[in-house]
């Protein structure tokens, strides 16, 4: 290998994102591992990364790669239609995730579902219940924010914005947060299979919820009635890409949600207090502060993966059909190329482009309700609490395999 020719320890010794060193300080292995150049073999995940920032932006816009589970080499057999249970034919038979133009079509008619107006919507909706979980907090001379206010946004967020009633919460509620590991590469496949089951629980409900919709159209301004509308308008959507792209929603925006609070209160907490308030300055300023707080922290530690749909020559080395490819955006954060002072944390820092959310035809759909929520619950955070701070250094979490998380963020509220 290359390695061997240039003297080179081998990559897993220079850079282990499950390792204790990463958990401390993940910039000096995510540096030593874009050194190796633009695309580099990982032996653990029999992967290739990704390392250079436009090689990632041409492989989001190009996508010259496959985003479907099941192209890759070691996901469980892809099965036959008439095996399918509903959780088979939400993300295959009518997958966000599987064929492009279909993709395409779907993003394309959906784009008036996340316009400004439904994010205002939607955020009317969701204020409250934030303003309920702060009163139920009360004024504790210490408390976890992880467990008191963090674990309890995504789920307040994806009910409301999609409009699951409420007599359904306790029910979904169970399933919600623990389905999304059935994409999950890196998990055993007991746990794939438990949570494929609660992916079956969780379409039951929202296939009731759409029935009852149907049953009394009105004109609710939440992301289900924008949909049905949507639906009768165009024949080529239909009920299983509301089913699909509900998922979607809630796959793809409950552990991301979940990671951004912890890492936006800790990174505010840490630095100069004069980063709050121009934080937290308006929206549109927060949107650009999470940016920062997103680079500043670097808590990725997978990236984003695709898969090689056939055998291919790709950034000049040769793909099997089915390698996994993963792309990390996260190594150029604290790279002096990219970055001026990266170690410094400025939340005005401009952004160009601004990648966090990703780029071209799977840019995160749920990005402008993501930045509202985290404006919304943090700006009511330093509201009550002004003279917050943290009780201690959090300690990291050295289970999760996705991202740096801390196991609970402890917060002095000198109230
Ligand atoms: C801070 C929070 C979030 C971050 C940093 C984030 C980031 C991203 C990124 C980078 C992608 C592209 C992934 C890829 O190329 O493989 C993406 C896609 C996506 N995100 Fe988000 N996201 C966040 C929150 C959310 C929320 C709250 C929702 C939904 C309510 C959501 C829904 C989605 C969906 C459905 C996709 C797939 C889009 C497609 O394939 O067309 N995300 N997100």
């Amino acid at each position: 290998m290359a390695e061997a020719a240039q003297n080179l320890p081998p990559v897993q010794e220079i850079f282990d994102p499950h390792s204790q060193a990463y958990l401390n300080d993940p910039v000096p292995q995510c540096l030593a591992l874009a050194e190796r150049g633009p695309i580099v073999w990982y032996e653990p995940w029999q992967a290739w990364i990704v390392t250079r920032m436009e090689d990632i932006m041409a492989c989001w816009k190009e996508e010259p790669l496959s985003s479907d589970f099941y192209d890759w080499e070691f996901a469980p057999r892809r099965p036959p239609a008439d095996e399918w249970s509903n959780f088979e034919r939400a993300m295959i038979g009518h997958s966000l995730l599987a064929d492009h133009d279909h993709h395409r079509l779907v993003r394309r008619v959906t784009a008036p579902a996340f316009s400004r107006n439904v994010v205002d919507a939607i955020q009317a909706k969701i204020e409250p219940d934030v303003r309920r979980l702060f009163d139920e907090l009360g004024t504790p001379a210490v408390f976890d924010y992880k467990a008191e206010i963090a674990e309890h946004i995504p789920f307040i967020s994806i009910t409301r914005m999609v409009g699951i009633p409420e007599k359904y919460w306790p029910e979904i509620k169970q399933v919600i947060m623990t389905f999304t590991a059935a994409w999950n590469p890196t998990i055993s496949d007991e746990e794939r299979e438990s949570a494929r089951q609660d992916s079956n629980r969780a379409i039951d409900i929202i296939r009731k919820v759409i029935n009852e919709r149907r049953g009394r159209p009105g004109n609710e301004d939440d992301f289900l009635s924008t949909l049905l509308k949507i639906e009768a308008q165009n024949p080529e959507f239909e009920e299983w890409d509301i089913i699909t792209l509900i998922l979607a929603l809630i796959g793809a925006g409950s552990d991301t949600t979940l990671v951004a609070q912890q890492w936006s209160v800790y990174a505010l907490l840490k630095n100069d207090r004069d980063q709050i308030a121009k934080a937290l300055a308006s929206p549109d300023a927060f949107a650009n502060a999470f940016c920062e707080i997103n680079r500043w922290g670097v808590s990725s530690k997978m990236g984003f993966a695709r898969y090689a749909p056939h055998d291919m020559e790709f950034m000049g080395q040769h793909l099997r059909k089915g390698v996994m490819v993963l792309m990390m955006p996260h190594l150029k954060d604290y790279n002096p190329a990219y970055y001026d002072n990266p170690e410094q944390f400025d939340v005005e820092r401009v952004f160009d482009p601004e990648v966090m959310f990703g780029y071209g035809p799977r840019y995160c759909i749920g990005a402008s309700l993501a930045k509202r929520q985290l404006y919304l619950t943090l700006t009511e955070l330093f509201r009550r609490f002004p003279d917050i701070e943290l009780a201690e250094e959090p300690e990291k979490d050295p289970d999760d395999h996705n991202a740096v998380v801390f196991k609970k963020l402890l917060l002095k509220t000198n109230a």
